[in-house]
């Protein structure tokens, strides 16, 4: 046991990490610094390499120092001291290596093979142990999937893995998940298959499981006799930015709420896992998903919002609206804002409404999660009235500001009787060695996936149930956008740096957020 805590050992396997699209903005903003972190803090094994997979031509050299100069530019901004660690920059770069040419054509995968045994030979490189991380588009999973299995490199030889980490989307609809699932299981094993849902790498994130299984304290209050509501938002300042193609083709019920909110949702509400191990967590989360009620169309007025922003102003910038970002068309539908309320049917969570919330272009950053408590059921203050004291919240704070609050009623100091709320607050930066920061989410991830820890992915009948709840929302919005009928389901509109569509803020005021 060390002196205050206990921390699990972590021990990557070296391996060969094949990175498809490296040079797109995924990889180039997340998965490099990323990968760049652990080799600072250690973690990737002297012979661990990095293939950087590319489809335009360029050399290793080149790769690099674009790369470098990319890493320093970030650790500045950033405020790390990367730049000044010329040496260890200098380690981590020789180890990536480009490949380049056309993923769907046999050559490629051929040469790169060849590179890989000369890898063995000259870096003693464990080329039998693989990560494919697939950071391209959704429409090339298959065809990559089929290319590697085609040239034998989706076999996990004894002792050794071959996996593939896939990004989200995962699917648009329930029909083209499970298209997309059924064709990546022709060449994949279940267990082989790394779905990343970034927001499951966030330290905070992970820490609901140990607030709520660490402790003995909250657990039998965690249910609906002593819980009123939940609130669950992921507010953003940030437009759509350069992913217009994307966004028309998806939209923030697809980007946000099908993946991350439910995940935040699943480990607030489900029931503590029998083992802390990949399937033990997930069985609970699948278990949770498929408790929350079906939205029926006619339930979608009043429990269902969408919006789109209008031009405003963000913290002191001037900002267009969505349909006015180039490439929008000006009649666009797709919704930038997605609120909704949702129950649970099951025993501990039967009647307790669950508020989500989740936009672009709202005033202010800000991810958490808020519990009220349930009222006093008496108050023998007289005359303060039971609903005069406010109710216990637990809020738990993902982002900016990491970190869980806990707001109580206190009697203000002074002869006379007052209370008043107070919070005890606990802030990860005050755990933080000076200097240090969270690691980033991808960090996590991918050290999970050299550690083939599977837990903080997703299995695929979880995004299953994920769609199968979302669809018949999407699909009531659709068929209202093709009636041209929005009476029921209106796409409403906010003001960008607002706090979102003043419908929903009326009707939900009773929301915790
Ligand atoms: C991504 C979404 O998954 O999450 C983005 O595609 C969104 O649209 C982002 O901006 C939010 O992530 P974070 O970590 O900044 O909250």
């Amino acid at each position: 046991m060390a002196e205050n805590g206990f921390c699990m050992e972590i021990r990557p396997k070296p391996c060969v990490l094949l990175i498809f699209g490296a040079a797109g903005d995924l990889a180039q903003r997340k998965l490099f610094p990323a990968l760049f972190h652990l080799h600072r803090r250690k973690l990737l094994p002297p012979e661990t390499r990095i293939g950087a997979c590319l489809r335009e031509e360029m050399t290793s050299k080149a790769f690099r120092s674009r790369l470098g100069r990319g890493l320093i530019q970030s650790e500045s901004v950033s405020g790390g001291s990367a730049v000044s660690d010329e040496a260890g920059m200098a380690d981590f770069l020789a180890r990536i290596e480009c490949f380049c040419g056309d993923f769907s054509r046999s050559e490629f995968y051929l040469s790169m093979k060849k590179r890989l045994e000369a890898w063995k030979r000259d870096s003693n490189a464990v080329i039998q142990n693989r990560i494919h991380y697939f950071a391209v588009s959704s429409d090339m999973y298959s065809i990559l999937s089929e290319k590697l299995y085609e040239h034998g490199m989706t076999v996990e030889e004894a002792d050794s893995f071959s996996c593939a980490v896939f990004e989200k989307p995962f699917g648009l609809d329930l029909e083209s998940f499970e298209k997309l699932d059924r064709s990546l299981h022709l060449y994949w094993k279940e267990s082989q298959i790394y779905r990343i849902d970034h927001y499951l790498g966030k330290d905070t994130v992970q820490n609901l499981l140990m607030f709520r299984f660490a402790n003995t304290l909250f657990e039998p209050l965690w249910n609906r006799n002593w819980i009123e509501s939940v609130g669950i938002r992921a507010e953003e300042t940030l437009g759509v930015e350069n992913r217009v193609k994307y966004w028309e083709k998806t939209g923030l019920l697809r980007d946000m709420f099908q993946n991350h909110m439910l995940q935040m949702l699943s480990l607030v509400c489900m029931e503590c896992p029998s083992v802390f191990n990949a399937d033990g967590i997930r069985d609970e989360e699948v278990k949770l998903i498929r408790s929350i009620r079906k939205p029926a169309a006619e339930d979608l007025t009043g429990n269902f919002f969408r919006g789109q922003y209008l031009a405003g102003n963000v913290q002191g910038r001037n900002v267009c609206a969505y349909r006015s970002e180039p490439g929008v068309p000006s009649d666009s539908m797709r919704e930038t804002f997605v609120s909704a309320r949702l129950f649970i049917d099951n025993w501990r969570w039967a009647g307790v409404p669950f508020y989500l919330r989740a936009g672009k272009r709202l005033g202010e950053k800000k991810t958490e999660i808020v519990i009220r408590m349930k009222s006093v059921p008496h108050s023998i203050f007289f005359p303060v009235q039971p609903e005069d004291l406010a109710p216990n919240l637990i809020v738990l704070s993902i982002q900016p500001e990491e970190g869980v609050r806990l707001s109580i009623q206190t009697k203000k100091p002074g002869p006379r009787l007052c209370i008043g709320t107070q919070d005890l607050v606990f802030h990860y930066a005050q755990i933080l060695p000076d200097g240090e920061r969270l690691p980033d989410a991808y960090e996590r991830l991918l050290l999970d996936c050299m550690l083939q820890d599977a837990a903080l992915f997703i299995r695929s009948d979880c995004i299953r149930e994920a769609w199968a709840l979302m669809t018949p929302v999407l699909e009531a919005w659709n068929a209202a956008d093709s009636r041209k009928d929005f009476s029921a389901v209106p796409l409403l509109s906010y003001a960008a740096g607002s706090a979102g569509p003043r419908e929903e803020l009326q009707c939900f005021r009773d929301s915790p957020l």
